[in-house]
């Protein structure tokens, strides 16, 4: 079977690599794999900026962002073949550290976690995986052509998670959320928004195009004015901030209504300083009780979330996040960005 592989640490190495078929052990699914979602994380991976191969190798299989159909389970699983799955992205620390313990690792505290694709386990760039049964969730039959956003959208539905747990903590009843960055995760937080009943308002650099189609497509309100502007006429109680500069995070949090919490979730490249008046952002967070919080990754209770929030979804709007899709040969054109894209999808031919 083919795959796509790199040496983690060095620039331009991807390759597709032809690999022996994987057999799947006690407790594991073998999955024909479909599709691929393609993210920042994938990108900055292939430029040698991220990324560690398993212990004793110099090559992972890359890709987190995953969907298959299942081709064997064991018996007794709550799988059988043709189910459309996909795999979670981290694994608990072998400690494990308390968090990893009580199945949160996505809260791991000791950074020893591991994540298929991306730190130290092969990932699901690969026309055959295998996956242990809890490690696979099932997705609804009819997201056969876009559960592989299935990921993105465990990664907001635990940052959701998050804000009710923050909000929770006194009276609460948020109204307004402003989503910042209409790539695939801020769209995918302002669909979470939207089925929660709240006034979303999403905000981007683009003017027109598939972005702005999905934004308003959903209910949503588009702007692409300066954050400090739009959000400070806004006050939203919630920012979902997806766009990881510098200068929107600041802004985003400088702008929220009292009692507001912005949820990061972009990683950030470092090293790109501002200027900012951290005395003032320190008063407005204290006489506000406001809260900045960062969230990465996911359980499997996001997971769960995740493909009930997919499953309750337009199909063609969830379709419409999806604006290339490049068979695996053509990886590098799928790792390039081009202005119009929101998710790029490598599709894998899968099996044989
Ligand atoms: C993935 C997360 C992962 C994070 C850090 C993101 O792109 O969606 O699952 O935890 O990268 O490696």
């Amino acid at each position: 079977m083919r795959a796509l592989t790199v040496r983690p640490g060095t620039s331009g190495t991807a390759r597709v690599d032809e690999l022996p078929d994987p057999v799947a052990g006690g407790g594991e699914l073998l999955v024909e794999g479909l599709a691929l979602g393609v993210c920042g994380t994938d990108r900055e991976i292939v430029a040698g900026e991220y990324g560690w191969a398993p212990p004793g190798r110099d090559r992972l299989v890359l890709g987190h962002e995953s969907l298959g159909r299942v081709r064997q389970a064991p018996d007794g699983s709550d799988f059988a073949a043709g189910d459309l799955v996909v795999g979670v992205v981290r694994r608990p620390d072998p400690v494990p550290c308390g968090a990893c313990g009580h199945g949160e690792f996505d809260m791991c505290r000791n950074g020893r976690y591991t994540e298929r694709g991306i730190k130290e386990i092969d990932g699901y760039a690969a026309q055959l995986w295998t996956v242990e049964t809890g490690y696979a969730v099932k997705l609804d039959a009819r997201l056969a052509d876009v559960g592989m956003l299935m990921e993105p959208a465990t990664v907001v539905a635990k940052a959701w998670e998050q804000v009710d747990r923050i909000g929770a903590r006194s009276w609460y009843e948020p109204k307004r959320v402003l989503v910042t960055g209409a790539g695939p995760i801020g769209l995918l937080a302002a669909l979470l928004g939207i089925q929660r009943g709240l006034d979303v308002h999403v905000l981007d650099r683009v003017t027109g195009g598939p972005k702005v189609d999905a934004a308003t497509g959903l209910g949503a309100t588009y702007h692409s004015g300066p954050v400090a502007d739009v959000a400070g006429r806004l006050q939203p109680d919630v920012v979902v901030e997806a766009t990881g500069a510098a200068s929107v995070v600041v802004d985003a949090v400088g702008n929220t209504a009292s009692y507001g919490i912005t949820c990061l979730t972009g990683v950030s490249t470092p090293g790109r300083r501002i200027s900012v008046d951290a005395g003032a952002g320190n008063r407005e967070i204290v006489l506000d009780n406001d809260v900045v919080v960062g969230s990465v990754n996911a359980n499997l209770r996001h997971y769960r979330a995740a493909a009930g929030a997919l499953a309750a979804a337009d199909l063609d709007w969830l379709r419409s996040l999806i604006t290339r899709r490049v068979p695996l040969e053509r990886f590098a054109d799928a790792l390039t960005a081009h202005p119009d894209d929101i998710k790029v999808v490598l599709t894998l031919a899968g099996g044989r």
